[in-house]
Order: structure tokens, then sequence, then C-alpha cells
């Protein structure tokens, strides 16, 4: 990819695929990992006391492009991926077209491929529109990069669908990407139906929206087979129904959102009402928040993705009822996932960083590259005890709507680099 040579050193390199946790030197070379001794003439980057991970994957992102372009298009995206440290990103559907052709899927991928700022998974739409009926052409999809199927946004709520697409996904061994709401129990709800959504007068969602639909979809999974991801997990009850499948050696997997480990519904009332909180699944009360960050300790939740989901600050500031769902979240994920896990919840860094390279990685079936020579040389610097501020006036992201505002975090990315070159260093983004 490019002819330019690094030598990072004295950095500590965290592969967690390997269970490498060593400090040393790492060299890239001609777009790849390198043995130091074969870098020659490489340009020396001093990196003590800073992290060193390969391969940082974002597996659920949204980048509104095509159709939504005021709130993010792809090289706003790619920004933001670079910003967060994020070099691998999984592509949600929901544009306007929906992403549910064979064409459309390979015209936004083509588009990300030139940008060359981050790797893009594809991800098709499981129904045409995302409107729950008609299926979209699946094996088209596959062939044109899909390494995945979702609806996202939107539940696969039809049974005989869900059956379809997990024999297809057993066939294939690419994984259904599923949003579990119960469309029923949900409907017009806005946020968690709790005591600060009662108090401010906002009509809530039931935690059972959410456990009802992973109870079906587990059980179907039973039946049917096939390769079942559960997105951002929020509700002890769809914690239990993965654990059940996990114990019955079902293939599923499930995400947690940096939001629902690092807040509760709590935020309602702080943000007093205003609808930047407004996120689905909706923020939820503590004692699931606990359930979460256990299941992410254990690793029955394999996955932390953000959920990015880049709204106008227009958009966001009508009344919570009438504002669109999502928190743009690329650039405080790993922010996020160094402050709740390693810090406050003590989990070693390996582990932690497991769930945003390998994790997603294992989800959709690809190998983990890590540090090998002759790899990709995608990596993060990860300055693991930086104290900063969240202030969404910096974002790079169109979308500068989270309710993370003013969050103390701990670790910070500064450096991203994507094929051998440097997508963002010294707190500039360069592409
Ligand atoms: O809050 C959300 N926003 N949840 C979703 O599932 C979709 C996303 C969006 O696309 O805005």
């Amino acid at each position: 990819m490019t002819g330019e040579r690094w030598i990072f050193r004295g950095v500590r390199v965290l592969d967690p695929f390997r269970g490498l946790d060593a400090e040393g030197d790492v060299a890239v070379a001609d777009g790849v990992f390198a043995h130091p001794a074969d870098a020659v003439g490489a340009v020396p980057v001093d990196a003590k006391g800073l992290w060193l991970v390969p391969r940082v994957t974002d597996l659920h992102v949204h980048f509104r492009d095509p159709g939504q372009t005021w709130k993010e298009d792809l090289h706003s995206g790619c920004r933001a991926a670079a910003a967060g440290g994020v070099t691998t990103v999984g592509v949600m559907p929901n544009t306007v077209p929906v992403t549910d052709s064979a064409a459309r899927l390979a015209a936004v991928r083509e588009r990300l491929e030139a940008l060359g700022a981050v790797r893009p998974w594809m991800i098709g739409a499981v129904t045409a529109g995302s409107a729950g009926g008609e299926p979209a052409p699946w094996d088209d999809l596959a062939a044109a990069g899909a390494v995945a199927l979702s609806d996202d946004g939107h539940p696969v709520a039809r049974a005989a669908i869900l059956g379809a697409v997990l024999a297809w996904s057993r066939r294939t061994g690419r994984p259904l990407l599923q949003h579990a709401e119960e469309p029923d129990l949900s409907a017009g709800g806005h946020a968690h139906a709790g005591d600060p959504a009662r108090d401010l007068g906002i009509p809530g969602v039931p935690a059972a929206a959410e456990a009802a639909m992973v109870w079906r979809d587990v059980g179907m999974l039973r039946e049917v087979g096939g390769r079942l991801h559960v997105c951002h997990v929020s509700t002890d009850g769809a914690l239990e129904a993965v654990a059940w499948a996990v114990g019955r050696g079902l293939d599923v997997s499930a995400e947690a959102t940096p939001h629902h480990l690092l807040l509760t519904d709590e935020a309602l009332r702080e943000w007093a009402g205003s609808a930047v909180t407004k996120v689905n699944p909706p923020l939820r009360p503590a004692r699931m928040r606990a359930a979460l960050r256990r299941a992410v300790r254990t690793g029955l939740v394999g996955v932390v993705a953000s959920d990015h989901a880049p709204h106008a600050a227009e958009e966001k500031a009508r009344p919570y009822p009438e504002a669109p769902f999502g928190i743009s979240g690329l650039e405080t994920l790993l922010g996020v996932v160094l402050t709740v896990l390693v810090h406050e919840e003590g989990m070693p860094p390996l582990t932690a960083l497991a769930r945003v390279t390998v994790g997603p990685h294992r989800v959709v079936g690809r190998r983990y590259p890590g540090v090998r020579p002759g790899a990709p040389a995608d990596l993060t610097l990860v300055d693991p005890d930086a104290a900063w501020v969240v202030d969404p006036a910096r974002f790079v992201s169109r979308g500068h709507n989270t309710p993370l505002a003013g969050v103390r975090l701990r670790g910070r990315p500064v450096a991203t680099m994507v094929g051998g070159r440097f997508t963002f260093r010294d707190g500039e983004v360069l592409v």
C-alpha cells in the first residue's frame, strides 16, 4: 500500500489472539508488519508508555451514505473511525436506500475501499428495504462481499423469515446480526420503562421487548441451526437467553455498546429529558448495566461495538418522542473500553481489548491477523492513562450527538494506521 517504513520503539504490544503482552519494537514496512531487523531505514517512533493494538474493529456503525449525508458520509465516517482508533468497521445497511442488493452493497464497499482509511465489513439487509417482508437476495449480497446480514434498526420479526435466514446462515457460515426488539412490546416507547422515563413523562419500552425476542431467536436457533449474533444487548433477561444458548452449544454471540456499559437511565434526568439520551435499545437501570459488565468480563458478551449512530443537532433537539434514536459513538469507543473495562472493572488489557479485536473477527468468521510479520499493518497506538473529557464539539464525525458529553474518561487512541499509512496522528486526522 505504501513504501513507508516505521519502527515503534519500546511499545507495549497487545495481541489478544496470541495472548501476546510484551514490550519491544514493532516494525512496519511497505504496508505490513515486519521483523525489526528487516525494516532497514525505518523512521523511529518513540512509543514508550503506549500500547500497540492491531486491527481495532467496531462491528457496528452507521455511515448514513447514501441518503442521509447531512448526518454522516463515508468520508466523515472514515475520519471518525480514524480519530477513534478504529481500523475495521462493520457497515450497517440502514441507509437510504437500504443496502438490500448486490449493486448497492458493492457501490458502498468500492467507495470505502477507494478512501482506503478503514477495512469495511459490509453487512447486507435481510429483507427488501429492511421492511420485514420480502427477503433480500442473500446469495447475491454474499457474492458482492457481505460478511453478515442484518435489518439493523429493525428486528427480523417474522419467524418464517428468521427460520429461512438461519438456514441460509447454516449453509453459508455467515451470521445474522439481529436487532432484538419485539415490536408489539416496544411500539410507542422511547426510553426504558423505568422511574426516570415515567417521571419525565416519556413513554417506555419494557425490558421484555428485548428479552422476549432473544428467547424467541435462540429457540429458533436450536431448531434450525445457523449463526446468531445479538446486537447491542442491554437487558439481564436477554443475557440469560444468550447464556442458555451458549450452554446448549449453539452458535450464538452478543455485543454490548459503550453507552450501555457506562450509563444508566438516570442519564435521562441528568440531561433533563433531552433526546441526546435517546437510543435504541434504551439506556437501562443500574442492575442491568451491572449484568452487562459481568457478561463482558466473562466473555458471554464477546464484542463491544459503538452502534455509531450520528444525527444532526436539530434532529436531536426535537421533543423526545420525535427525535431519532442514536448516539455518535466511534470517537468514544476505545475511551470507554479502557475506562470501564480496564480501569474500573480491572479486566486484564488483553481480555478487554479482545472485545474490540478478536471478538468481532470471530463473529464474522474472519481470521484475526494480529502483529504477525506479513500481516497488514493495521494498528492503534493507545495512551492507556490519558485523562480526557468528552467534548462532542471536537468530534470529527458529523454527528455530535452523545450523552457522554462532559464525561471524564481515562485512556484514548493517539495514532491509527491502516495498511501502513497513518490515518490519525498527533491529534490530526490524515484521511
Ligand atoms: O439508536 C439507534 N440508532 N439504534 C439503532 O438500532 C439504529 C440506530 C440508527 O441507525 O440511528
